[in-house]
């Protein structure tokens, strides 16, 4: 009986966190970041001693510099692979919709920017490194959209503008919380596109999707070492960065354009956030922290998603190799990506005119390309 009573107080709980998810980053965040803030301070109480390995890391005054040369060396333009080689038949219907919710995270950047540079204003490396940030996700937001092309599910005109005229609450004001938000964004796009990468059977795809990992991985990686040089600085820096994990800060509570949206795209998403990638969280979070807080993770990552069809488990504790079913997934909202305002007048976000204008620069010649 009590165990009974347990159990539906904890499934309230975690429907009344999900909800509260959905709106943690609008104006409601005045209420809500304090009590975030607060279970932060709580989870971290006590003296926990900072991470040795953080402890010790010597971690350079500008970070922007290294990253910036090894940009230059990694740089590519997605115009250049041949998306003639795309099989976009090969995806499961899960897959198909799953293109959607990832070309609406790069869809955000023009309305997420003005709050990042803004707070980077007067930080010369973080400003700096928002620049090829920005130019790097252009390659993310243009391949995803060619994809989408090839699918035969390109984006109404209006979609894409209606996610750029978003009136993007700034995550923070303070810099370094914000250099905290990214990098949990840019740790979930990581972790999440590599997995899912590992689960197409389109090849072009599954290359994409590896390619745009490891992009996301070197931005994680950038402001990670921001936030943990912070820390060095001030351990108390930690329960901010605990606050945003807690929020699952991300573009999608503000650009999806509904609550039930937010939640299609947070449930999508943790699909594919299996044990691989829960180990790897929590071993960034003992970084960060100095503890990876396993057991609240455990509980908190409970129930977001339907368990494993092949094991049984939730998903983030599931080891299966494929794990993919054959069904579309069960979401509140599957053909958000068509339904969009008519905005007024022009400027229309043509996706159309880009994709197929965007190859006739590609580098290579068009008889390589197989046109
Ligand atoms: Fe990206
Ligand atoms: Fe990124
Ligand atoms: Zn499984």
């Amino acid at each position: 009986m009590l165990e009974t009573l347990r159990s539906k107080a904890d499934r309230t709980l975690r429907s009344a966190a999900m909800y509260a998810y959905a709106f943690n980053q609008s104006r409601a965040k005045v209420l809500t970041d304090p009590l975030y803030l607060a279970v932060a301070k709580l989870l971290l109480r006590g003296d926990i001693p900072l991470n040795p390995k953080l402890a010790s890391a010597k971690i350079p005054a500008n970070l922007y510099l290294s990253y910036r040369s090894q940009s230059r060396r990694l740089a590519y333009f997605i115009e250049d692979w041949d998306f003639e080689q795309a099989k976009p038949e090969l995806l499961t219907p899960r897959q198909r919709q799953m293109m959607h919710t990832v070309a609406l995270g790069e869809t955000s950047g023009a309305a997420v920017s003005d709050g990042f540079l803004r707070a980077f204003r007067t930080s010369p490396e973080l400003a700096a490194f928002f620049g090829t940030w920005f130019t790097e996700e252009l390659n993310h937001f243009l391949g995803y959209h060619a994809y989408l092309e090839k699918m035969g599910q390109r984006w109404p005109a209006e979609r894409g503008l209606q996610v750029a005229a978003t009136e993007f609450l700034p995550y923070a004001e303070d810099p370094l919380e914000v250099a905290a938000c990214n990098m949990y964004q840019e740790l979930l796009g990581f972790l999440v596109y590599r997995q899912f990468g590992s689960q197409v059977r389109d090849p072009f795809l599954a290359k994409m999707l590896a390619q745009f990992a490891k992009d996301e991985l070197r931005h994680y990686k950038f402001y990670q070492q921001v936030v943990a040089r912070q820390i060095q600085r001030d351990p108390s820096f930690r329960a901010v960065v605990l606050k945003v994990i807690l929020k699952a800060t991300s573009p999608y509570n503000q650009i999806s354009g509904s609550a039930r949206n937010v939640l299609d795209h947070l449930q999508m998403g943790a699909f594919y956030f299996r044990k691989p990638e829960y180990e790897y969280f929590l071993g960034q979070v003992e970084y960060l922290l100095g503890t990876p807080l396993r057991g609240f993770f455990d509980w908190y990552f409970q129930g977001v998603v339907a368990p494993c069809i092949h094991c049984g488990q939730a998903p983030y504790r599931c080891a299966c190799e494929s794990f993919e079913d054959a069904e579309a997934p069960a979401i509140r909202n599957p053909e958000w990506w068509k339904q969009a305002r008519p905005l007024e007048g022009p400027p229309q976000f043509d996706l159309d005119a880009w994709t197929t204008e965007l190859f006739k620069n590609a580098a290579r010649p068009a008889a390589a390309r197989g046109a």
